[in-house]
């Protein structure tokens, strides 16, 4: 750690309570938070790791409404759900909180009251969807229409899901209240919003001065790319009646923004963990506020969450955003609506006691840099091939031999018997423990991990090049050798010990497993000990070897392919529509040919800009090139379509999307995978520019 700090405040992202957690939860934030906390209590720092449930937002009452319960409950479930899980992966908070608290209601409003005096927010009226048979105004999730880019007729006022497409109410096409299915009206509504573009300066100077050479790439990236593209005010509060009401007059009815209050959940729940020292974290500069986060949430932990920081004056900022890249599942995103996921506290059930286990292969395989997938093949290689084969292997050969060749006691090292082989083994360990220390320091788990694996690689490699049980193959020989053989297993032993220390952070429970065995108290456990080769007593007795882990069977995994497969499945049947829509009603030719379809070549294509989905095409239609915003950026790469030919609806009204002007249409269909294809000419026949009839 920097010398200017004294102690370091930890945040994971708090998962809203709207559901369980998942693997992806744990590898994108959870997990690094965790094993960060742990090496730097290890390393005696003054360390302070804040966790709990986001309890407000649509999410929830999403949740609510589809279960037929109210929001309290849905949290009250799901609260209970997460935090127990957490807690048996091990995730070692030093509080769990929630958002619902009487705490962070209190430590929110007083934040906004702040900014709110101190005359920070920009009071705007605009016109909203209300449901007036409802009486209520509706967030963006709660309409639903018509995309206007896929025609998907179940889209929703801020995305649809069957296309990707980011979008707002107003771009719906036959708008309906999803709670009631009416039409919903516009009304006006006042709200407060936080003018961020008046901190752009603040933040420029900040992170693309300050963090270039900090922050990871995808984090500083994102930053970037939202600072070049220029800031907006945001509004800071909602219609709804779950969340923390707005505390000013004339706010009846409006809660705060979930975006504002979930981060000052950070803040409450310190507070209910430290009533009287809360503000020394929070506070001092001295102190290194860290957020391990999901890429999802870069935005808002590096950008408005900062900004409303330094509003409100007072506040530390962020020395570092560890964001993760998403993990996927059996080459797929995991998607919660489709059930595509791996539950935490279903692989509790199911792998009882091996929490340790899903530690090591979400760490060893975490989305660090980009995304990255989780099999149950890997798990099961990861395990069998590096757990039980490397790491566990090389600490039960340690014991078993010093019980069959020490009588069951830590051996003497004797000096004068030293070999070369015993030399590097030794220094080796001083290499390892400055790279695992300096890896975890920059937040790089899985380089720090493989390091410690590594070391029992080297411990195994060390054992069968001295071969102990070679040196003691009839008892005179043994006699003869027994220095040779103290030694070996002395050493084996020392780096045992080692390994508990090493291990700690990734894998607490395996590590307090090798103390009891080693018959030591935990508190060897402490960093400064890494390294050493007098953690264990000469002729200190120690306990029989026990097996850490054990294999996983193919059975096993096979029964958990089956599991995500069903589970998903059945959602899909559930939700699916039918495999074909009925045909709409019959028009005359007239208005059929009203339409005028086209063959065109794309002959550019790129990405847009904040826009998963989309890709900007050039289209040539023989007579002229024009522009069309299409959604299939899932489906295909800019490179892959340039050249095929398209069938373009010419003359549909221009539309923007993401500030571009669409002047076209693309004719799509699906395939039998549901992937999109194009309706085109066959071998790309067609003259561009001809009427297709
Ligand atoms: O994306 C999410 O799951 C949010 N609930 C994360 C909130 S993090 C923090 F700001 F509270
Ligand atoms: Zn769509």
């Amino acid at each position: 750690m920097d010398n200017k700090y004294n102690r370091i405040l930890i945040t994971a992202a708090l998962p809203y309570a709207n559901g369980p957690v998942h693997i992806g939860h744990l590898a994108g934030c959870f997990l690094p938070a965790d094993i960060y906390a742990r090496f730097q209590r290890a390393r005696k720092r003054d360390v302070q790791f804040i966790g709990g449930s986001d309890e407000h937002g649509v999410p929830i009452t999403i949740r609510a409404m589809k279960e037929g319960i109210t929001p309290q409950d849905v949290v009250d479930k799901y609260h209970k759900i997460i935090k127990d899980s957490l807690e048996a992966m091990g995730i070692s908070f030093d509080i769990y909180s929630r958002t619902s608290s009487e705490i962070h209601r209190q430590t929110s409003q007083d934040f906004f009251r702040k900014l709110y005096d101190d005359g920070i927010f920009e009071e705007r009226v605009s016109e909203q969807y209300f449901d007036e048979e409802k009486q209520m105004f509706l967030a963006d999730r709660y309409i639903t229409g018509t995309c206007p880019v896929c025609q998907n007729e179940n889209a929703y006022g801020d995305q649809c899901e069957k296309c990707g497409s980011t979008l707002s109410p107003e771009q719906l096409i036959n708008p309906r209240s999803a709670l009631s299915n009416a039409v919903p009206v516009k009304k006006a509504t006042t709200h407060w919003y936080f003018p961020l573009n008046k901190y752009e300066d603040f933040l420029k100077t900040w992170i693309l001065e300050g963090k270039k050479d900090e922050w990871k790439p995808n984090v500083y990236g994102q930053c970037k790319s939202w600072l070049d593209s220029g800031l907006q005010p945001r509004a800071m509060t909602r219609d709804s009646s779950w969340g923390v009401p707005v505390p000013i007059e004339g706010a009846e009815g409006k809660v705060l923004y979930v975006w504002f209050d979930a981060p000052i959940g950070y803040i409450s729940a310190t507070k209910e963990l430290l009533p009287q020292a809360w503000d020394t974290y929070w506070k001092q500069e001295d102190t290194k506020l860290v957020h391990f986060i999901g890429k999802d949430n870069i935005v808002f932990h590096c950008i408005i969450f900062p900004a409303m920081l330094k509003a409100h004056g007072g506040y530390i900022l962020p020395d570092n955003v560890p964001a993760n890249e998403f993990l996927n599942i059996e080459g797929e995103k995991v998607s919660t609506s489709r059930n595509w996921a791996v539950w935490v506290h279903e692989y509790l059930q199911d792998f009882p006691g091996m929490q340790d286990a899903l530690r090591y292969v979400l760490c060893t395989n975490a989305p660090e840099t980009k995304d990255n997938d989780f099999t149950w093949k890997d798990f099961q290689e990861r395990v069998n091939n590096e757990l039980v084969a490397v790491f566990g292997n090389f600490i039960n050969r340690a014991m078993v031999l010093m019980h069959k060749l020490c009588g069951g006691r830590v051996p003497a090292f004797h000096e004068e018997a030293k070999t070369d082989l015993d030399l590097q083994m030794i220094q080796s360990l001083q290499t390892s423990k400055k790279i695992v220390t300096d890896s975890i320091e920059n937040y790089k788990f899985r380089d720090a991990l493989f390091e410690v694996i590594d070391i029992a690689r080297r411990g195994n490699k060390y054992l069968q090049d001295v071969a102990p049980w070679t040196l003691a193959k009839t008892p005179e020989l043994q006699q003869q050798n027994q220095q040779l053989i103290d030694n070996c297993l002395h050493i084996a032993l020392q780096l045992t010990a080692n390994l508990a220390i090493f291990i700690n952070p990734f894998l607490p429970e395996t590590a307090g497993k090798i103390c009891h065995m080693l018959t030591v108290v935990n508190k060897i456990l402490e960093w400064e000990n890494a390294g050493r080769m007098d953690l264990l007593k000469t002729n200190y007795p120690l306990r029989p070897p026990e097996l850490l882990f054990r294999k996983i069977e193919d059975a096993e995994i096979e029964a958990q392919r089956e599991k995500l497969h069903a589970a998903a499945v059945k959602k899909t049947d559930e939700q699916a529509p039918p495999d074909f829509l009925p045909v709409k009603e019959t028009i005359g030719f007239d208005d059929f040919s009203k339409i005028d379809l086209r063959a065109g070549t794309i002959v550019a294509a790129e990405k847009v800009k904040k826009a998963d989905k989309l890709l900007q095409l050039q289209v040539d239609l023989g007579f002229e090139t024009r522009t069309i915003v299409s959604g299939i950026a899932l489906h295909y790469t800019p490179e892959e379509i340039i050249g095929q030919q398209v069938t373009v609806v010419t003359n549909l009204a221009p539309r923007k999307m993401k500030g571009i002007e669409s002047q076209g249409m693309i004719l799509m269909s699906e395939d039998a995978d549901g992937k999109l294809v194009f309706v085109s000419p066959r071998d790309n026949a067609a003259k561009n520019g001809a009427v297709v009839s």
